[in-house]
């Protein structure tokens, strides 16, 4: 099969051309497409001759969000919606990923995929009016929404620093730090998106509409990088810090855990930490 991904330099872009072999890649870097220019866009998938459209490509600074949506709202609300229309009129599925923070976090058991949007910070906003752009310009597109990646280096130096990494770089240069013992949701690995994008999305496709692929569970930060350190019997100890004493820029979801009922869910996140940890 041949892919066309927007943003596949990124993490999760990285880990579908890493994992999914058996197909051949075309990966334009913003700075060859940037996906703000509905004409560059337009032209570019006119002219590839690609099976499906993955679109991985984000504005994810949550906190940065804040100041400056009107980018944030470029990335991910407008141009989701001129890919979308460009895979309307070449007759091609349009797979766009999403975030469990379109979610405002109230709901203390988790949130399935019909539950109703109602992000609380300027980056959710942009993502959830990017998922109603895209399924409004097209009827056969499909939404994946996940959270927290986490996985082997991206390609791009621009990808979001994960978690891990950061937990692991403290751990490298301290003896004790803390970290905000609040915020439930599922870390995941980008690799097993990627194994299971193969078998719901590429294999077959499912019904068109709004999917959620996170490893199962949930914890706090705090709770993740105790599991990060335990995991590797780091000589370090972690805090567990109350964040209101360092309040940033954009409000968080408090639960935003994603369950998957339409397709399979993933394995444990305890399990796929492990597997990442201990089996690079
Ligand atoms: N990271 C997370 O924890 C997380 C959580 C929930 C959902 N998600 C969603 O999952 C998807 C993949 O995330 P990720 O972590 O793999 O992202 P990532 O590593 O941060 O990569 C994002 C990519 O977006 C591309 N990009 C940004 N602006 C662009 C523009 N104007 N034109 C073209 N490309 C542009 C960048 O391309 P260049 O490198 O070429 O500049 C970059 O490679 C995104 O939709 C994200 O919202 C991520």
């Amino acid at each position: 099969m041949k892919i066309l991904l927007f943003g596949g330099q990124g993490r999760l872009g990285t880990a579908i051309q890493n994992k999914l072999t058996q197909h051949q890649y075309v990966y334009p870097t913003s700075q060859e497409v940037n996906i703000t220019d509905k004409e560059a866009v337009t032209n570019y998938i006119q002219k590839q001759p690609v099976n499906i459209i993955i679109n991985l490509a984000a504005y994810n600074n949550v906190d940065a969000a804040e100041k400056d949506s009107t980018l944030a709202d470029a990335i991910n609300t407008q141009a989701p919606g001129y890919i979308a229309e460009a895979t309307t009129e070449k007759n091609i599925p349009f797979v766009h990923f999403s975030t469990d923070y379109v979610f405002e976090g109230t709901k203390k058991e988790g949130y399935v995929e019909s539950d109703q949007p109602n992000p609380i910070n300027a980056y959710g906003k942009s993502k959830w009016l990017g998922e109603k752009k895209v399924l409004e310009k097209n009827l056969q597109a499909f939404i994946i929404r996940t959270s927290r990646l986490y996985g082997p280096p991206a390609k791009s130096p621009n990808a979001k620093r994960s978690f891990v990494d950061i937990v692991l770089d403290l751990a490298s240069k301290e003896s004790s730090f803390t970290i905000n013992e609040s915020e439930v949701s599922a870390p995941t690995l980008v690799d097993d998106i990627a194994l299971h994008l193969q078998k719901y999305f590429l294999d077959s496709l499912p019904e068109p509409g709004i999917y959620h692929m996170s490893n199962q569970g949930g914890c706090t930060w705090f709770e993740w990088a105790k599991e990060i350190v335990d995991i590797l019997n780091l000589p370090v100890q972690i805090l567990p810090r109350d964040q209101n004493q360092q309040p940033r820029p954009a409000k968080r979801p408090l639960f935003s855990i994603l369950h998957s009922t339409k397709i399979t869910p993933m394995r444990p996140w305890q399990e796929a930490l492990k597997n990442y940890l201990l089996h690079p």
